[in-house]
């Protein structure tokens, strides 16, 4: 049952509370309150640059990179690093590849193992830069949902990183990185731009997940949330995040005491001491036009573009139903390395062999048994559990990175 923030002990609660009810974020003031570099990156003494990536819809991506490791020097032009590319996942940002200490996040130990780090964020983050003509107030900079992810951001942020250094990119998604990344790799041209994709926490398919919170949410809430009040920022710390969590907690089956569990699973290895620093950025903001299409996935058990009704998707697709991502269209040349949990309640194991099963190639596997979704991000163990291997299969793979042509 739901209580209040007073009477909540366990780690995963206050985790969440904090980010549903805690004070927002204090940065600093001033232009590198929203520059990923200036708040983490370069206080850790790793190098950062920033760039700004344009989508074909006109939005103004964030995208941040450390060229090389710790203390290290780029020796001569000649001699360049394998890319590598992060893409987070739904309501986080870029931040949550370097929160922990740099032999725990992934970021830092790409760097330190040679890779040139990118990090993409997708719109509506702390850390991208708006729109060139809408702002945040206004509807149509919130209407859009994981099909512009895959249309728009991830092509252009790809494409980005690809001319930068004229080589293919390494591709690390978790979560919604993983479902964007699926649905674009069935694009012909964003195959072009990566060399290798290691999935974390894999998704398409959603009809499995076994969390409580989600499915009461997206039967009876999210939809009719987006039918009342219309297409708007969603954050679990604005008004429309906080009513969605007292809703879905008045309900008995939801085990609110617990509730950042009953959402990812229980995580086995956060570092609870550090709860404070990680609500300092986390959660960044989506739309809850995107938490629709979520909902629209976990009730039908596709993996299809947005539901606009049936004149809708005519108009837009000119069909009554909307198309589906078809992941056999993925090159079977395209090397492809998973690693899911055993207590990961987003990305269940039959869900993840349903992905499997479509796929025209046979992934590289890791499975950790203990893992919930979000310890493949924070776990003070990820490097021993997940993260060599994941460099491991890179190396591997280190001759796809030239580029074709
Ligand atoms: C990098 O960030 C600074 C603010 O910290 C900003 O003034 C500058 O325009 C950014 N550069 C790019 C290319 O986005
Ligand atoms: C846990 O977080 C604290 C505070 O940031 C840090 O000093 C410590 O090194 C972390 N412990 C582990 C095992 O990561």
């Amino acid at each position: 049952m739901y209580r209040s923030p007073l009477v909540v002990a366990s780690v995963a609660t206050m985790f969440l509370l904090q980010l549903c009810y805690g004070e927002k974020a204090s940065l600093e003031k001033g232009a590198d309150a929203w520059n990923l570099c200036e708040q983490i990156i370069l206080k850790m003494g790793y190098p950062c640059q920033n760039y700004t990536v344009e989508t074909g819809d006109g939005f103004l991506l964030g995208l941040y990179r450390m060229p090389y490791g710790f203390n290290e020097q780029l020796r001569d032009n000649s001699w360049s690093r394998p890319p590598v590319f992060l893409q987070h996942g739904l309501l986080q940002g870029g931040d949550n590849w370097v929160l922990n200490n740099p032999d725990e996040s992934l970021a830092y130990i790409l760097a330190d193992a040679g890779f040139d780090v990118w990090i993409g964020n997708i719109r509506g983050t702390r850390w991208s830069h708006g729109h060139i003509s809408l702002n945040t107030r206004d509807k149509n900079y919130w209407d859009w949902s994981i099909d512009e992810l895959a249309a728009y951001d991830l092509p252009a942020m790809l494409e980005f990183v690809y001319k930068s250094t004229g080589r293919k990119t390494f591709y690390v998604g978790h979560s919604q990185g993983t479902i964007i990344g699926f649905a674009a790799f069935t694009q012909d041209r964003v195959g072009d731009f990566v060399a290798a994709a290691a999935l974390l926490s894999p998704i398409t398919y959603l009809n499995h997940i076994n969390c409580a919170f989600c499915n009461i949410a997206a039967h009876y809430y999210v939809e009719r949330m987006v039918k009342t009040m219309g297409i708007r920022e969603f954050n679990l710390r604005n008004e429309l995040g906080v009513e969605l969590v007292d809703r879905v907690c008045a309900s008995p089956k939801v085990d609110c005491e617990n509730l950042l569990a009953s959402i990812t699973g229980a995580n086995c290895c956060f570092n609870s001491t550090r709860i404070p620093y990680y609500t300092q950025y986390e959660p960044h903001s989506t739309s809850l036009k995107n938490l629709a299409h979520l909902a629209q996935m976990v009730r039908q058990g596709t993996f299809e573009m947005y539901d606009y009704g049936k004149l809708g998707n005519l108009l837009r697709y000119f069909r009554f139903s909307p198309p589906a991502y078809d992941l056999s269209k993925i090159p079977k040349s395209l090397p492809i390395w998973m690693s899911w949990g055993g207590n990961d309640a987003l990305a269940d194991p039959v869900d993840v062999a349903h992905t499997m099963e479509e796929l025209p190639s046979k992934p590289e596997l890791v499975y950790v048994e203990d893992y919930g979704h979000i310890d493949f991000i924070l776990s003070t163990r990820a490097k021993a559990d997940v993260y060599d291997s994941l460099v491991a299969f890179f190396r591997a793979q280190l001759g796809n990175v030239h580029a074709d042509t």
